[in-house]
C-alpha cells in the first residue's frame, strides 16, 4: 500500500503558535527558571522549537516511556524505557508532549513525576485529540487541538517514519 501525507497544519502556522506557547511560558514563568523533560521521541522536535522561543533560562531533561501493547491504540500502563538523568525536586517542571490522545500515557507519567516533589508540574502539548479521551488529565499549553486522524511530522512517527517531517500531516493510504 502506498502512503500519501496530506498537510494537516503547515510548517508556518505551527511555528507561530510555537512562539505564541514561548511567550506565554515565559510570561507565567518570569524570574524563574524552567525545567523542559521532553518525552522521546515524538516531543523532541517542539521540545527544541519550543526552547528557543522562551527568555527565561531553561534546562531540559530527557525520558522515554511506552505503553505496553502494539498498533496505534495506547493500552493502560506505561513501561519506562528512559529515566531523567537529574532530580527534579524542587524545579519548576514543564512535560513536553508530541500529542494527547486517550490520556493514559501522561496520566501515568504525572502520577510518578509527583511522587519526586517538583516545586510545580505543568503539561505543554503540541497536539491534542480531545474526542479521543479516556482519562481526564490537566494541560496547561496547548498548540493545537485537532480530529480524530492519525497524524505525522514534527516529531510524530507512524512506524518510526516521518517525524522528521517540518509540518504535520494526515497518512492516507493508496491501493
Ligand atoms: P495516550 O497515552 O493515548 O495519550 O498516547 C499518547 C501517545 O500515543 C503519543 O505520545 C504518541 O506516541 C502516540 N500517538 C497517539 N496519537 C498519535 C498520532 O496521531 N500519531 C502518532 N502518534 C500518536
Ligand atoms: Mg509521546
Amino acid at each position: 500500500m502506498k502512503e500519501n501525507i496530506k498537510v494537516l497544519i503547515s510548517e508556518a502556522d505551527v511555528d507561530k503558535k510555537i512562539e505564541e506557547i514561548g511567550k506565554a511560558i515565559s510570561e507565567r514563568y518570569a524570574g524563574k527558571t524552567v525545567h523542559l523533560i521532553c518525552v522521546l521521541k515524538g516531543g523532541a522536535f517542539f521540545m527544541c522549537e519550543l526552547a528557543k522561543r522562551i527568555t527565561v533560562p531553561v534546562s531540559m531533561d530527557f525520558m522515554a516511556v511506552s505503553s505496553y501493547g502494539a498498533g496505534t491504540v495506547s493500552s493502560g500502563s506505561i513501561k519506562m524505557i528512559k529515566d531523567l538523568d537529574e532530580s527534579i525536586e524542587g524545579k519548576e517542571v514543564i512535560i513536553v508532549e508530541d500529542i494527547i490522545d486517550s490520556g493514559r500515557t501522561l496520566d501515568k507519567l504525572m502520577e510518578l513525576l509527583k511522587t519526586r516533589n517538583p516545586k510545580s508540574l505543568a503539561v505543554c502539548t503540541l497536539l491534542d485529540k480531545p474526542d479521543r479521551r479516556v482519562v481526564d488529565v490537566k494541560v496547561d499549553y496547548t498548540c493545537f487541538n485537532i480530529p480524530d486522524e492519525f497524524v505525522v511530522g514534527y516529531g510524530l512517527d507512524y512506524d518510526q517514519k516521518y517525524r522528521n517531517l517540518p509540518y504535520i500531516g494526515v497518512v492516507e493510504f493508496e491501493d
